[in-house]
């Protein structure tokens, strides 16, 4: 039922509950960032429940939690609770930067959150400190052991490759993963904000045919909805996913729209087309304007990005759209 105007499903949702961070990775947000979204017109969990009700009655199946850092939103897990009870919702997952992990995955497990995908670029202390200005690797792995000790099956690393990203930094990374179980994802910068712009990208097809060769892999299916491609080693204990918008761009099969801690409705993470919802909700409108509203977002949906062609086109902060 959820359909834009190039005849794709949508049935993925993207839920910013914060655009404020702990970290400042310099591909995501200025150290200096202050331009944050007025508390005022975040939604209510309330309204976030009503709005999404309605994408679940339209043929929503998945929502992934992001921020900025999710877990700085106050009672995410409240939230969780009320989302993964949403009747046509069977996917709920979440994207943290892993600082506040070890403290919230038993309680976000239990509140039916049931995919994790973690941010760590690197295994050294020092590199990880100079991208992200903070020096938490010692946190994020402690929330990583948490969350695996919680029981979570599915624990992703997103990995951002830059430009300055080594081979043996790929090569700890993925020994790190095998060891513990976790699929891991290689990604490319992707030219959103000054951040994002200012940090060089690397092509990850090399990298690609490089981890291939060397482990045997084949392609493989790793459960989520997202981007990546993955490779699996024929035991099954290797997955990596490779999420290449620059190379390899995914745009004929996008299935997904994000919406921002303010109630505005992102048609493409690489392009300016937004809706207002909040105004919507709070003026008054029936489920029924709702979901014609929503039905008429999709239709403005654009067709794909342009990241190498006007790689300056977005100049909002990635942390706005968490990802
Ligand atoms: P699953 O596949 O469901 O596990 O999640 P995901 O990979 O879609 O979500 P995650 O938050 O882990 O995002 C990983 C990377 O993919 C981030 O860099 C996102 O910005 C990027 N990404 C996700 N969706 C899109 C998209 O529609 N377009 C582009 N260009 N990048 C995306
Ligand atoms: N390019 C690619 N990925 C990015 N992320 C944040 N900013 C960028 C960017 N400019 C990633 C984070 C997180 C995911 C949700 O998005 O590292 O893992
Ligand atoms: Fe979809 Fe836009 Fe992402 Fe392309 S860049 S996959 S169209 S959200």
């Amino acid at each position: 039922m959820l359909q834009d105007g190039f005849g794709r499903t949508i049935e993925y949702l993207r839920l910013s509950v914060t655009d404020r961070c702990d970290l400042r990775c310099t591909y995501c947000m200025p150290e200096k960032f202050k331009d944050y979204s007025e508390p005022e017109h975040w939604l209510s969990f309330d309204e976030i429940e009503r709005l999404l009700s309605v994408f679940a009655r339209l043929g929503l199946r998945r929502i992934r939690l992001t921020g900025g850092e999710p877990l700085l939103r106050k009672n995410l897990p409240e939230l969780a609770s009320r989302l993964s009870r949403l009747p046509g919702i069977d996917d709920l997952s979440l994207s943290t930067n892993g600082t506040q992990l070890e403290r919230y995955a038993g309680v976000l497990r239990r509140a039916g959150v049931t995919r994790l995908n973690v941010s760590l670029d690197s295994l050294d202390r020092e590199r990880v400190q100079s991208i992200s200005k903070r020096d938490v690797m010692p946190q994020v792995l402690a929330g990583l052991e948490a969350a695996r000790n919680e029981g979570f099956r599915l624990i992703k690393i997103n990995m951002v490759a830059m430009s300055a990203t080594t081979d043996d930094e790929i090569d700890a990374m993925t020994a790190y993963c095998i060891e513990r179980g976790f699929v891991l994802r290689l990604i490319e910068t992707m030219p959103v904000g000054e951040g994002g712009r200012n940090t060089g990208f690397l092509d990850l097809r090399p990298v690609q045919e490089r981890l291939r060769r060397r482990f045997g892999l084949v392609d493989g299916v790793v459960p989520g909805g997202g981007p990546a491609r993955y490779l699996v080693s024929g035991d099954g204990r290797f997955q990596i996913g490779f999420i290449t918008p620059i190379t390899q761009h995914f745009c004929a099969t996008c299935n997904r729209v994000r919406l921002g801690v303010d109630g505005i409705l992102y048609l493409c993470l690489g392009q300016n087309h937004t809706v207002d919802f909040r105004t919507l909700l709070r003026s008054g409108g029936s489920n029924a304007d709702i979901e014609e509203a929503v039905l008429a977002a999709l239709r403005t949906k654009p067709h794909s990005h342009d990241f190498t062609s006007r790689p300056q086109r977005v100049v909002r902060v990635m942390s706005a759209t968490g990802g």
